[in-house]
């Protein structure tokens, strides 16, 4: 593993993420700080200073010496690179302005709102991505959330989605598993009032297409850089945007909102609509529920599991 660079970390405005590279193209490692740790940091490497910065995992420790920084982390290997070159990179980094990095390019930027208001869900939220902080979402929780979880199709359309959820729903996608993690999917976040209303037309008339955010994830087969036939590419493709969504519908669950999922669409339509040639794989409708509800039946484990020893 070698020291690559210096990027935003795109869920907080003040942290980074600092990237390892290993041989293969998809090999890479990300150090997540936050912005006070890369405070500490940056102020030992100004300074050419030696020390430590203790991350808030508590249990793991950058050691800043002479020659050679040591990232020694909980769970994992440890990490080097020469100090002069994280100093440079550090440096560099930070006369950069801190605008968070967009995370959607088409057909307009996204950034995430940089007002956070509710500290205690946003730190639920926070460990999500890098399961760093002290509050990282307890089994319980977890299993509270996917066991509780039950498909909306009546939005309370009066109730307003705080951006950041949908920033934190939107950043939950982005952490979902992708085939070579080449992420052959996008998602397009639909605010477009107009669009909202096409795409109901282009799901077979299901009126709750139109909800308070409406998220169009497609299957990007390009992206996937790996040397096989193209109806695996297709395949990979679809299971990245499947799994993103799914991600997103659990993200939306844990923040109290509640989701319908749409399969049934017509691909040219939602396209057209949309202004893309990627594929659809599905639309995620989110928003505040009239009612909450029940979660629904499943069939027993024992009819669904099938072991062959
Ligand atoms: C692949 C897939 C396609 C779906 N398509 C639609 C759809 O087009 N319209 C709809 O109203 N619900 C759709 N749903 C939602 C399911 O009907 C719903 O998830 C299911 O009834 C289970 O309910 P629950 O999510 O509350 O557990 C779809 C769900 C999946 C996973």
């Amino acid at each position: 593993m070698e020291f690559f660079q210096v990027e935003p970390a795109y869920i907080s405005k003040d942290g980074c993420r600092l990237i390892w590279k290993g041989i293969d193209e998809d090999d890479h490692d990300a150090i997540i700080l936050s912005g006070e740790e890369l405070e500490r940091l940056f102020e030992l490497l100004s300074k050419d200073s030696t020390g430590k910065v203790e991350l808030e995992d508590e249990f793991s420790t950058i050691w800043v010496n002479t020659d050679t920084t040591q990232f020694r982390l909980k769970e994992h290997k440890t990490l080097e690179v020469k100090t002069a070159i994280l100093r440079k990179k550090i440096l560099e980094y930070k006369k950069m302005p801190h605008e968070p990095k967009p995370i959607k390019i088409y057909p307009k930027e996204f950034f995430p709102s940089i007002t956070i208001e509710n500290d205690e869900v946003i730190e639920v939220l926070n460990s999500i991505p890098n399961d760093k902080n002290k509050t990282t979402i307890s089994d319980s929780d977890f299993f509270r959330i996917i066991s509780t979880r039950r498909s909306t199709r009546n939005f309370d359309t009066s109730r307003l989605v705080e951006q950041w959820k949908v920033d934190k729903i939107l950043a939950t996608a982005d952490t979902a598993p992708t085939a070579g993690n080449f992420q052959g999917f996008e998602v397009f976040y639909i605010k477009n009032k107009e669009i909202k209303k096409r795409l109901v037309e282009a799901a077979n008339n299901q009126p709750y297409v139109n909800a308070p955010i409406v998220l169009v994830f497609c299957k990007d087969p390009s992206r996937v850089k790996i040397n096989f036939p193209p109806e695996i590419l297709a395949k990979f493709s679809l299971q990245d945007a499947t799994l993103a969504a799914a991600y997103s519908q659990l993200a939306a669950s844990a923040l109290g909102l509640s989701s319908i999922w749409i399969g049934m669409l017509d691909e040219e339509k939602v396209m057209q609509i949309i202004g893309t040639n990627l594929r659809p794989s599905s639309i995620l409708c989110i928003g505040y529920p009239h009612q909450k509800r029940l979660p629904k039946s499943r069939r027993k484990l024992k009819d669904l599991i099938h072991v062959i020893e």
